[in-house]
């Protein structure tokens, strides 16, 4: 397995409505400091308790800059995500006189990066965002593309806008660090590029399974690198998820798996990870794709060999799909009045699969099923 440290930053341009970089690379928090801009004095750093030690080199990095920094330390994971925690943010940004020029921070997962995106973009009505995300799932995802949001007790995601960050630091140093569960769950999404829309991510996946779980690995380095490029490129095209019409597939592409896989995600209460839910949702999609006769069985198993080489799972309890499709027709009601699964028609090509027939969802999911 090949090093993968030592070998300079990459950027991947992000060009939506306001065009920034996603660095990627070995001590990129160093760039920080000039992330943050002539007019900054105050930089906001919000980070969850177990970031404690990366957050105090991050203030001392901006204190050294001459900059003011004032960490904020939010709950762990989705517990950030309220109104509470939003409104704690903002009362932060007031008493220390935080200005229109000043500069927030989002330093940790998805979800403090959804957090700090939602408290920047609404601060006297956006002031510059910076993400810095610590797990794989937060670079190949959350971090990129603009969504910002927090959760009311209805339901995740529920509040909460579209606003582009300055810049993204994918230090590859902080993964060091993350839980192997954690590294592996981030893989569900990097698999996914791989079947939507760049194959040479499963060739990494299926050629050095074990590499592309160790951090600090050039493999991993590389499918992150091109997983952040494939958001990238459906980001641009489609930042506020608006082309998808019909059979028509904009950023919605990026939800291949996640029909079935939040209703999982819901059904655990979140104590399955996002990756390990998508991931069944991603064969229950190959499947439906498969009975709706439009992707050859190959690949079916190729979505079930390559999730189970990284050590994701790729099936789900039997008997529970009358209470998963009543999740599935809440998701729906963000998105239309029709059920709509995201499919293949081939590898890296996509569709929309609208209202299909029950029968098939059943035989779908007939075949993801545990006992
Ligand atoms: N996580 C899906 C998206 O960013 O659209």
């Amino acid at each position: 397995m090949a090093d993968g440290t030592g070998v300079g930053v990459t950027a991947v341009d992000v060009t939506a409505e306001s065009p920034y970089q996603v660095l990627v690379g070995h001590g990129v928090l160093d760039q920080l400091s000039q992330l943050c801009g002539d007019r900054a004095r105050r930089v906001a750093v919000i980070h969850p308790p177990t970031l404690i030690n990366v957050a105090a080199r991050v203030e001392a990095k901006l204190s050294s800059a001459g900059l003011e920094p004032v960490r904020i330390d939010v709950p762990d994971a989705e517990a950030a995500k309220t109104a509470a925690v939003a409104a704690t943010c903002w009362s932060v940004f007031g008493t220390a006189g935080f200005t229109r020029s000043d500069v927030v921070i989002g330093l940790g997962g998805g979800a403090t990066t959804d957090l700090t995106g939602f408290v920047a973009a609404t601060w006297l009505r956006g002031v510059r965002l910076i993400t810095v995300p610590t797990t794989v799932l937060g670079m190949v995802d959350a971090a990129v593309g603009g969504k910002t949001g927090i959760n009311t007790p209805e339901g995740k995601n529920l509040v909460g806008c579209f606003y582009e960050p300055a810049g993204v630091l994918c230090d590859l140093d902080v993964l060091a660090s993350l839980p192997a569960a954690e590294l592996v769950s981030g893989l569900g999404e990097v698999v996914k590029c791989g079947f939507i829309a760049d194959p040479e991510i499963l060739s990494l996946v299926e050629g050095d399974p074990t590499g592309v779980r160790s951090a600090g690995s050039a493999v991993l380095r590389e499918a992150i690198e091109r997983s952040i490029r494939v958001k990238a490129t459906v980001v641009s095209g489609d930042l506020r998820e608006s082309t998808s019409s019909g059979t028509r597939v904009g950023r919605e592409l990026l939800n291949y798996g996640h029909t079935l896989g939040h209703a999982i995600e819901r059904r655990e209460k979140y104590r399955w990870r996002h990756g390990e839910a998508i991931s069944v949702g991603m064969v229950f999609a190959a499947e439906l794709s498969r009975l709706a006769g439009r992707l050859d069985p190959q690949l079916v198993d190729r979505h079930v060999r390559a999730l189970e080489l990284v050590g994701l799972p790729v099936s789900y309890r039997a008997g529970v799909l009358d209470e998963l499709l009543a999740t599935m027709a809440l998701d729906k009601k963000t998105r239309g009045s029709t059920l709509r699964f995201v499919v293949l028609d081939a590898l890296a090509k996509a569709s929309i699969l609208e209202g299909p027939p029950p029968e098939l969802i059943a035989a779908a999911y007939e075949r993801v099923s545990s006992q």
